[in-house]
């Protein structure tokens, strides 16, 4: 089996959540998002929430003006969000759930029961151009949903796998592993995360048919002790030795 590159886009999101804290312009996502290009990040994922609590409209503004790697924007599937990824053409739109009171995004969209709702937006953004990819958990009937509704990628939840340990971290491996051979099995492109450091994502970059991971939360808060260029570096070199260890199986 041939094993695809993995490709790490970077959620620059809490850059702009510590600059919020003080209503000031520092830090600046944007700035965060020069250097994870320095860096040797593959894309630049940014969520811009109903809220505004750290991503704001400008950000996303300069992001599509000032860098030239694939911008991943991550929306609410509302009127709003709508218009502003159509008016913005960003290279991918992440679909994610998102309920006011979360401190994170909170499991996977439900792409079954979301359907009605669902399918019009991704038609709209695929006519427009935007690689369209729905956030859900490692889920068969999740994806089959996504599949029958035209989005060409998913991004599976990681945050439950890095939440737990022992045999009911190897099930939720298991289950993420099962789920992305499913999706390539079905034609979807199939990206993975939310909480991934650098203790979890080896074993999910081992995953042979995912082809993108998205790490935000801890390499901002790693930049602070390493700084961000080394953060990202070594987020790298862990996904290189993982996919290292099974294009070369012993
Ligand atoms: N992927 C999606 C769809 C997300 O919503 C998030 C969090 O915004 C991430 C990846 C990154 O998660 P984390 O910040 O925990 O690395």
């Amino acid at each position: 089996m041939e094993i695809s590159p993995l490709r790490l886009g970077i959620n620059i999101d809490h850059v702009a959540t510590i600059r919020n804290a003080r209503g000031i312009q520092n830090p600046d996502p944007v700035r965060a998002a020069h250097l994870a290009v320095k860096s040797g990040a593959d894309g630049i994922t940014a969520h811009l929430r109903e809220d505004r609590r750290h991503i704001s409209d400008d950000d996303i503004q300069r992001l599509t003006n000032e860098i030239d790697l694939p911008l991943n924007l991550e929306i609410a599937a509302t009127d709003e969000m709508l218009a502003i990824a159509l008016r913005h053409k960003p290279h991918a739109v992440c679909i994610v759930p998102e309920k006011r009171q979360e401190l994170t995004t909170e499991g996977g969209l439900d792409a079954i029961g979301g359907h009605n709702h669902l399918k019009p937006i991704i038609d709209q953004l695929n006519a427009n151009g935007s690689r369209v990819s729905l956030f859900i958990d490692p889920d068969k009937g999740q994806l089959d949903a996504a599949r029958s509704m035209g989005a060409p990628v998913v991004e599976l939840h990681t945050g439950k796998y890095c939440e737990v340990s022992g045999e009911e971290r190897d099930a939720e491996l298991e289950r993420l592993a099962i789920a992305a051979a499913h999706a390539s099995e079905i034609g979807l492109e199939c990206h993975a995360g939310h909480g991934l450091a650098y203790d979890t994502v080896e074993a999910v970059a081992e995953i042979p048919n995912l082809v993108e991971l998205n790490i935000g939360h801890f390499l901002i808060g790693e930049a602070i002790f390493v700084g961000l260029e080394n953060a990202i570096k070594r987020m790298r070199d862990h996904m290189d030795r993982a996919r290292t260890r099974i294009a070369l199986p012993n």
